[in-house]
């Protein structure tokens, strides 16, 4: 079993996303279950550990193209009724889903623009919220929005 590490390093990036996340999948097995095990030593360890997720920013809103969710090797993707959100805790920062939005919605959260700041405690809130109320993550793709194709000329691509 090998690391994020190596992840990192490389060794798996050598292919397309989906495979990518395959690998991250095999390679790292669960940053959740990871979190888990650093939550339950202490909570000090897991504010290290949880040092940035990915984040859905408002260009998803009106769009939910959901390709995004097929390539997540660990299910952190919370779906409402206008947009998609991440997990703070579960996402492993892989990237394996910033490549595969259509309109390029999803951001590191070191680099997220100025203008959606805001998402950032929206994505932790919402994530925290509809996991906790039991709803499952979303993992299939599904249609997008009846708006979606409008949206996306009107954000440019
Ligand atoms: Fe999932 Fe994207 Fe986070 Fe990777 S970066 S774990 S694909 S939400
Ligand atoms: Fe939203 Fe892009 Fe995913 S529009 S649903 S973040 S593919």
């Amino acid at each position: 079993m090998g690391t994020g590490n190596e992840a990192g390093s490389g060794r798996f990036l050598n292919t397309n996303s989906r495979e990518f996340a395959r690998s991250t999948k095999m390679c790292l097995q669960s940053g959740a279950g990871r979190r888990r095990l650093l939550r339950s030593r202490s909570n000090l360890a897991i504010e290290s550990a949880t040092i940035m997720a990915h984040i859905v920013t408002s260009k998803c809103v009106g769009c939910k193209f959901t390709d995004c969710v097929e390539v997540c090797p660990v299910a952190c993707f919370y779906e409402l009724d206008n947009q998609l959100v991440i997990h703070p805790e579960d996402c492993i920062d892989c990237t394996a889903c910033v490549a595969e939005c259509p309109v390029e919605a999803i951001y590191a959260e070191a680099d997220v623009p100025g203008e959606f700041q805001a998402n950032i405690e929206f994505n932790a809130t919402e994530g925290r919220r509809i996991k906790d109320s039991g709803q499952e993550a979303i993992v299939k793709k599904k249609d997008p929005l009846p708006t979606a194709e409008a949206r996306k000329t009107e954000l440019g691509y």
